[in-house]
């Protein structure tokens, strides 16, 4: 990728002396031959006159070519990367702080280049930009481009300009190359990263399999949720289902045949059956002597076994004591071993303080989702580690819109994939891909 580089080093001055210098000895040219026709009255030798027609046109393409030079190079050039370089110049001198440097400005460095639709601009700030996320909110501004990623490294800052991508079609997603009966396992990508939003995704073989997903009511939980259960089932993994406000989504989930647990009771047995599952697991495939150091499950051609929690904390809310107790221990005990045997959980919450889930789990979900217009800076910060200020945009929640955090991406924005809103129209697709990896009603 070729960027083309930047060094403001004045302060535009001497630029526009030299302009203002051309446009006399231009316009000097263009009248100084009638000014001498109209003093000798008209009456000029041949060759002098000669002479002063060529001056005219002289003048008259210093003015045109001057004049084009001025539009190619300002900030409504019909060249893109010409009326970048323009806007940038506008931006350092207004925005930026810069130093004397003898006659020269020391001042910021900047790289850009035009990929597509995406504009990518590096600013290497030489010591004089303190708050580079609000230099990223201010540039957004003067471009008229929505900032779509902020990083800030050491002694470089990345923007990246454009378009926000199109949301995935969530139907579509879980459709295309349906595994079939009989695929094995270890054919079906049963690994591959779950598509999220544009290069954000799901990495279940990888330190990120659990998830965090915070989101007010109503902001998208329990639809992402949805998607992310089909998702599994077309990679023919195993899906058990917590639905603590028996709502119709725990009641979808039975219907295409998985396992659902709606109160403290049965969320009990459900995590301690896990357990099971996974320590028989461990001493299969783990424990024999033939399992290599790096043997885990994006190696092992086994089944991950997912475990959906939606609304954890209102399970928690109507536990006693000793229930939220053993809760908490059980689903931290299956957020640090399970990873390994492909035992994953994505657990949902609407807010998140310190003491509402015991960090031994939260700590545990390398993947972070946030939902919602309306959140908490409180609440953004404990589900993602950020503060909203640092985003260098100004927050752009709303329903199924946010931020999701992943080890390979850091903190990105999210639109999470479409879904119908009556569930009837995917139930169908759900059953068939329920079907397709456990048919013969294994995981009930
Ligand atoms: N991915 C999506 N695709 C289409 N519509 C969505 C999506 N996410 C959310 N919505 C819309 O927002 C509504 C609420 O979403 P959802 O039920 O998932 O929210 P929630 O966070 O689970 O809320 P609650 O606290 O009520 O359980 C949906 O009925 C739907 O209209
Ligand atoms: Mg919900």
């Amino acid at each position: 990728m070729h960027m083309k580089r930047l060094n403001v080093k004045t302060d535009g001055t001497a630029i526009t002396t030299i302009k203002q210098l051309i446009m006399i000895i231009a316009i000097a040219c263009i009248t100084l031959p009638y000014i001498v026709m109209i003093w000798s009255d008209n009456n000029v030798a041949p060759d002098f006159h000669q002479f002063l027609t060529n001056i005219f046109f002289i003048g008259l393409y210093l003015l045109l070519g001057f004049a084009v030079l001025m539009i190619l190079l300002s900030r409504y050039s019909p060249i893109k990367v010409l009326a970048i370089r323009k806007q940038l110049i506008i931006f350092t001198r207004k925005f930026l702080e810069s130093k004397d440097d003898g006659a020269l400005k020391l001042s910021v460095t900047w790289k850009y280049c035009l990929k597509g639709k995406i504009l990518i601009i590096k600013l290497y700030p030489n010591g004089l930009v303190k708050d580079t996320a609000l230099v990223g909110k201010k540039l957004s501004e003067r471009l008229g481009e929505k900032l779509l990623d902020y990083e800030e490294l050491d002694g470089e800052v990345h923007y990246v300009f454009g378009k926000l991508p199109d949301r995935y079609d969530g139907i579509a997603v879980m459709s295309e190359n349906m595994p079939s009966q009989e695929d094995d396992i270890k054919i079906v990508a049963y690994n591959n990263p779950i598509p999220i939003y544009d290069d954000i995704f799901w990495n279940i073989a990888s330190e990120a399999i659990h998830i965090l997903l915070i989101a007010p009511s109503g902001a998208g939980k329990t639809m992402f949720l949805s998607y992310l259960i089909g998702m599994l089932l077309k990679r023919k993994h195993l899906v058990y289902v917590v639905d603590a406000k028996n709502s119709a989504f725990g009641r979808f989930c039975r219907h295409v045949g998985l396992p659902v647990a709606t109160n403290v009771v049965e969320v009990i047995q459900m995590l301690n059956a896990l357990m099971e599952e996974m320590q028989d697991i461990y001493t299969t495939h783990f424990a024999n002597g033939e399992a290599s150091v790096d043997t885990d499950f994006s190696t092992l051609p086994i089944k991950g076994h997912f475990l959906i929690f939606d609304e954890v904390l209102s399970v928690l809310a109507s536990a006693d004591k000793k229930e939220k107790a053993e809760i908490e221990y059980l689903l931290g005990q299956l957020a640090l071993l399970g990873r390994a045997a492909g035992f994953g959980i994505v657990v949902s919450a609407q807010k998140l303080n310190a003491t509402d889930l015991s960090k031994n789990i939260t700590e545990q979900c390398q993947t972070r989702i946030i939902l919602g217009r309306i959140v908490s800076d409180e609440t953004f910060h404990q589900a993602t580690g950020m503060y909203k200020k640092d985003l260098g945009h100004a927050y752009r929640g709303g329903v199924g819109k946010g931020y999701a955090v992943t080890p390979l991406s850091g903190i990105k924005y999210i639109e999470t994939p479409l879904m119908p809103h009556n569930v009837r129209d995917y139930m169908v697709l759900m059953k068939e891909l329920r079907d397709r990896g456990t048919p013969y009603g294994e995981g009930r």
